[in-house]
């Protein structure tokens, strides 16, 4: 098992390349299975969830060449097997997302119920009623989903409870294959689910609208070979963005693009940070003392819930009191013990957490219980003076690429562990 040690107080300053977003290189991952034709993404991060993905699709019979550790060719001429293992699921929730275009392709798949998970119960509901509604019928069988639509799908209005990132690239990817056109209502707006569609037009398919909260899909896509390469990893941007603030530090951001960050850029702005562009990205500047701020988590373009954690870290150490009122995950605080135990005071109240900021960090051992809470306590230890030591850091690396590498170049001092 892998720890990561960090010794804190230094200072970051240096550049550092931004990845390609992971949660836009899943679901284009799992559009390569609507093709008979080859898809070749660019711009692929190097993650642990980014192989799981590759291996899944190839379990269904898809021709994977990782041509470099960024780039895949996925040719799906060969496609034909319509099960995902409950194996492959409890590694990672997001391959539901091969459930869409298996039925859509051949009007059936069986795929394994996501079981609950450290950030809550996060259900599928809404991805089974898009399928539903474009005419697929559903059962569970023995915590495995049947979807099955023998005379294929239909286009149709699908209305979405609320703005579901994965249900909405569900019902995107499905309705590529349907007869005629489906209307998405309540569509999320998030730049993943922009750059699926740029990935699927690029396959072939007609689709209007992403980004806003209505998206057309015109079905009865003839494909074609595509290549794309994936948008910038936002998490990742904001993760550094606060790893140079929380270090009194200065970062450029290769590759990062503003426009994706939205509320976090004007939060940092708000609490002193400075960010102007540069040739090759983003500039990031902390300020001397960083002001207490106030976040609520919401569905882009408002504050992301994967950026809390991170954030959740730098109001320990800003002037004053913030806090985090988390809407989009009801049970995300799990950082929150092991934070105070690098000795931020955050006390929660039901969805709300109060930080006390001011703190003055120092080193302990802590574990890590999910991807962004992990990446938090990595951010703490980079503030805290001693070391901390943090496990389970198998979290990290299904999100960051080479995360530790990356910190090093920017001055920090962090080691790998093993054993
Ligand atoms: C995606 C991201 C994840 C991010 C989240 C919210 C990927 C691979 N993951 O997850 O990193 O934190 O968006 O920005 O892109 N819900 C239902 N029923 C459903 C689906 C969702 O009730 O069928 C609820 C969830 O429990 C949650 C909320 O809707 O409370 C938002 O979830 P959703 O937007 O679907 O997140 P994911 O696509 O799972």
């Amino acid at each position: 098992m892998e720890r990561l040690r960090i010794t804190g107080g230094e200072r970051l300053q240096g550049t550092v390349a931004i990845a390609g977003a992971k949660n836009a290189s899943l679901p284009i991952i799992a559009a390569s299975l609507l093709s008979p034709e080859t898809l070749t993404i660019t711009n692929l991060p190097a993650l642990t969830d980014v192989a799981t993905m590759l291996d899944v699709i190839a379990e269904h019979g898809a021709h994977v060449d990782r041509n470099g550790p960024h780039q895949v060719a996925i040719d799906g001429g060969r496609v034909d097997h319509v099960e995902a293992s409950y194996g492959a699921i409890r590694r990672m929730r997001a391959t539901v997302l091969v459930l869409g275009p298996l039925v859509a392709r051949f009007g059936k798949a069986r795929v394994s119920l996501p079981g609950g998970c450290a950030i809550g119960t996060r259900p599928v509901d809404l991805h089974l009623k898009a399928l539903q509604t474009l005419g697929t019928t559903v059962d569970t069988d023995g915590g495995t989903i049947v979807a099955n639509a023998p005379n294929g799908l239909t286009g149709a209005r699908i209305v979405l409870a609320s703005p579901s990132v994965g249900a909405t690239e569900t019902a995107m990817m499905a309705a590529t294959a349907a007869k005629g056109e489906t209307e998405i209502i309540n569509a999320a707006q998030e730049p993943e689910v922009v750059d699926l569609a740029t990935c699927l037009v690029a396959m072939g398919a007609e689709i209007e609208g992403a980004g806003t909260h209505r998206i057309l899909i015109r079905g009865e896509t003839i494909w074609r070979t595509a290549k794309h390469a994936v948008i910038p990893d936002r998490v990742e941007t904001g993760t550094y963005a606060v790893a140079a603030a929380i270090t009194g530090g200065q970062l450029e951001l290769a590759g990062a693009r503003l426009e994706h960050l939205a509320a976090p850029e004007q939060v940092l702005e708000s609490c002193g940070v400075a960010f102007w562009p540069s040739d090759r990205g983003l500039i990031v500047s902390a300020p001397d003392p960083l002001q207490a701020m106030d976040i609520t988590t919401e569905p882009f373009p408002g504050f992301p819930t994967d950026l809390q954690a991170q954030f959740m870290a730098l109001m320990s150490v800003a002037e004053g009191t913030s806090t985090i009122r988390e809407t989009v995950f009801e049970n995300r605080f799990m950082h929150v013990p092991e934070l105070n135990r690098l000795g931020a005071d955050i006390k929660l109240q039901g969805t709300v957490a109060t930080v006390k900021g001011s703190r003055e960090l120092k080193g302990a051992p802590v574990a890590a219980t999910d991807l962004r809470a992990s990446v938090s306590l990595v951010l703490a230890g980079l503030a805290a003076t001693g070391e901390t030591v943090i496990e389970n850091i198998f979290h990290l690396d299904r999100g960051y690429e080479a995360l530790d590498v990356k910190l090093t170049r920017c001055g920090a001092r962090i080691e790998r562990l093993s054993g």
